[in-house]
């Protein structure tokens, strides 16, 4: 792998001067990862030494003034601590400006004037050289008249478009939005976010696989038994009920996060860190995944939840979901995945585990137990193995031992970046490594479709608990977590 797009080059003062247009700029995800992201690239000197913020949506939030203290509050509640050095020149450079789908006749403007000013203070003879990055954290009904609007009003041009999951709710409609983003943008233009994908633990599954000699040769169904991409969360819907009704948990995880962490981890050695090896990689896997059959699928839905605002008494969304997924090539014929994630569960972890096979025959024939590779997907990854030692004493026994490797015991120069932080700076780099390309949706979606036109039954659970007992007996030898293995 090459080191292409190592966090410490090039500094924000290479980058060209950007004006940055949030559409959804008063909304959740602005206030919680947007705002504090680009405040803390903004500190780590990572943005354009030139640049401004443009939020826009229908509604006015007041005056420019207003609306900064609106983000300074966010800021205040899930932003680093805040330093007036970095806050104030920050803040200055944040300003909003109503827009919608059939008029941004105003915003066109504030853009214009923004993009004047900074070409003069980059010194630039006129503003071809400045940049457009528009984030739409809008709902995808939006979607279609708000990219006509940025096509009428030639604000696509020198464009990067940044759009948000999910994409469309089935495949017809996911190839609907994409033909809209086509129209007004080319497809290099566009960076299709999935926030997993920026998780610094997501692409050490890369660099553990393939820079060790110890795992790659054991990469595959001759050594492999299954896999496990296990998402739980403790967290219930907390307060989007319009948003999860609408979405479910198989839209809002499974077709997307879950199924990337899969393509990261299945994937053939793409020989080169860079987008078009990895994102062709990452699709041909998706194009070997057979289509689930829903009666391998379980879905739940958490006690209570018919009781949260905004939800219908009798919904029958699911809040859970856990899958048996098989791809159909010569590495991985024969090795199940298995994908489980879901609101209000027992405990909130995000753990890959390799289930290795048990050696045949052998001075130990009367297995052994199976080893497992778990890599934890936080902030700091943490990696275990479990293996099998001889239980100290006079007797042949086996006992149980656990390898483990702690990045968090070592001091490295740079923190990790928190994952929508890393990719706004992706965005301004113009690299879409991380990013998904529209084949790689669009068969997601086929692969998804049939419980699309089937759902499986859904079945209660309690809250606290690990989902439905249908889905405990899913993969073969139970689930790592929540089992006697885990050890996180
Ligand atoms: C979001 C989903 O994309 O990811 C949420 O909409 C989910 O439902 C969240 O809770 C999980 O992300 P993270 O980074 O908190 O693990």
């Amino acid at each position: 792998m090459s080191t292409s797009t190592t966090t410490s080059a090039p500094a924000g003062s290479d980058l060209r001067p950007h004006v940055l247009v949030l559409f959804g700029a008063t909304g959740d995800l602005a206030a919680r990862k947007l705002f504090p992201g680009l405040y803390h690239l903004a500190g780590q000197g990572w943005l354009p030494e030139d640049y401004a913020i443009i939020g826009s949506g229908r509604h006015s939030p007041g005056t420019d003034e207003e609306f900064r203290q609106q983000v300074r509050e966010a800021l205040e509640e899930f932003g680093d601590d805040l330093v007036d050095d970095v806050l104030d020149p920050f803040l200055e450079r944040i300003s909003f400006c109503t827009s919608d789908a059939d008029d941004g006749s105003d915003l066109a403007q504030a853009v214009a004037d923004a993009e004047d000013r900074l070409a003069q203070a980059a010194g630039d003879e006129g503003t071809d050289g400045v940049r457009r990055l528009i984030y739409m954290s809008i709902p995808p009904k939006a979607m279609d008249g708000m990219v006509g609007m940025l096509h009428d009003t030639g604000l696509n041009e020198r464009a990067r478009v940044v759009v948000e999951k999910p994409f469309g709710t089935d495949l017809d409609s996911s190839r609907a939005l994409d033909a809209t983003l086509k129209k007004a943008f080319e497809e290099d233009q566009v960076f299709r976010i999935d926030h997993f994908l920026g998780k610094e633990a997501v692409q050490n599954i890369l660099a553990l696989r393939f820079a060790n000699g110890l795992f790659e040769p054991a990469w595959c169904n001759a050594f492999i038994e299954s896999v496990q991409i296990d998402v739980p969360e403790t967290l219930s819907i907390e307060g989007r009920g319009s948003f999860y009704e609408g979405t479910g948990c198989l839209r809002d995880m499974i077709s997307t996060h879950l199924c990337q962490l899969l393509g990261f981890v299945a994937l053939e050695d793409p020989q080169c860190f860079d987008e078009k090896s990895v994102r062709d990689a990452k699709s041909a896997v998706f194009q070997a995944m057979r289509p689930l059959d829903p009666t391998r699928v379980v879905f739940g839905q958490y006690d209570g939840y018919r009781d949260e605002e905004d939800v219908a008494d009798d919904s029958t969304v699911e809040t859970f979901v856990a899958i048996e997924a098989y791809i159909d090539n010569d590495r991985w014929e024969g090795v199940p995945f298995y994908l489980r994630t879901g609101k209000s569960l027992a405990e909130g972890r995000r753990v890959i585990t390799l289930r290795f096979k048990t050696p045949a025959g052998g001075i130990f024939n009367g297995d052994p137990g199976s080893n497992e590779l778990a890599i934890e997907l936080t902030d700091d990854p943490k990696v275990t193995v479990d293996v099998r030692a001889k239980k100290p004493g006079p007797d042949m026994e086996l006992a149980e031992a656990l390898l483990r490797l702690d990045m968090a015991d070592h001091d490295y120069e740079s923190e990790p970046l928190e994952a929508y932080e890393r990719l706004l700076l992706e965005v301004l780099r113009g690299d879409r490594t991380l990013f998904t390309r529209a084949d790689e949706v669009d068969r997601l979606w086929e692969v998804c479709q049939p419980l699309l036109d089937d759902a499986p039954e859904v079945k209660p659970y309690a809250p606290g608990s690990w989902g439905p007992e249908e889905a405990l007996a899913l993969p073969k030898g139970g689930w790592r977590l929540g089992s006697e293995h885990d050890h996180g």
